[in-house]
């Protein structure tokens, strides 16, 4: 997978991007992710980028052109067209499913918006979606994409070691991740759950199932009832 990112910060999204698991899988060549400086694809001859807003208000609107020009480049090295997507408090909150349906693609281009806003024209020209990572708003979309990027680069191929890793942790299935233990066996007193200890697949299965469903039941009511009316559903 190839995620390209449009943004006036670039060395914030490289900063997280090129660390841990998704800074290993990027050196490996298993992911390639390319951060962008908008400012280089402006024609001002002082690389600006921004404008004042037409009817007036606070602030200053990113201009369309510099990221347009950005985009073409992005398809140009492609020769096709990638899902684009506006990072923005505005879009649709973001979540695994999203994670899982966008790890299937093979290119994205996240554009992160500062200031006040980026011209709708080429909002309406080049995005396929708008998301937004939680009903607060931040300073611009750089934190938002690399946790796009980060949520969804996990899910390719080559990236974990395998895909039971994510398939068996919280949001996955529906559920809240069960209580993990390591050595020692007792820590502070505090013994480690005996059916861990037991080497009974089936048993350690349960236990599991059990603990999810009550600490999403608990922690995340909401959760809990989509997955219990999902699975009567199912069994209908
Ligand atoms: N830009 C500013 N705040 C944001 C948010 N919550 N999600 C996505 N992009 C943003």
């Amino acid at each position: 997978m190839r995620i390209d990112i449009a943004t006036l910060f670039p060395e914030m999204c490289e900063a997280i991007l090129s660390e841990s698991i998704v800074g290993r899988a990027r050196k490996k060549g298993e992911l390639e992710i390319y951060c962008h400086q908008i400012r280089d694809y402006t024609n001002d001859k002082h690389r600006r980028v921004d404008d004042i807003p037409y009817g007036g208000g606070m602030g200053m609107v990113m201009q369309a052109d510099p990221i347009y020009n950005c985009y073409n480049a992005v398809c140009e090295q492609l020769g096709a067209k990638p899902h684009t997507i506006y990072m923005t408090p505005k879009g649709s909150v973001f979540n695994q499913k999203k994670a899982v349906q966008l790890a299937q693609l093979d290119n994205i281009f996240l554009l992160c918006g500062h200031y006040e806003g980026v011209d709708q024209r080429i909002l309406d020209k080049i995005v396929d979606e708008e998301i937004s990572i939680g009903d607060y708003v931040l300073t611009g979309g750089e934190l938002p994409a690399a946790v796009l990027t980060d949520a969804v680069a996990r899910m390719c191929d080559g990236v974990l070691s395998s895909p039971e890793c994510f398939q068996d942790e919280s949001h996955f299935g529906g559920l809240l991740e069960y209580p993990q233990y390591t050595r020692p066996e007792i820590w502070q007193e505090e013994a480690v759950p005996s059916v861990l200890l037991s080497g009974h697949h089936k048993n350690i299965a349960e236990w599991r199932l059990k603990k999810s469903l009550e600490i999403t039941k608990e922690k995340r009511p909401d959760m809990y009832e989509a997955y219990i009316n999902n699975s009567e559903k199912c069994q209908k």
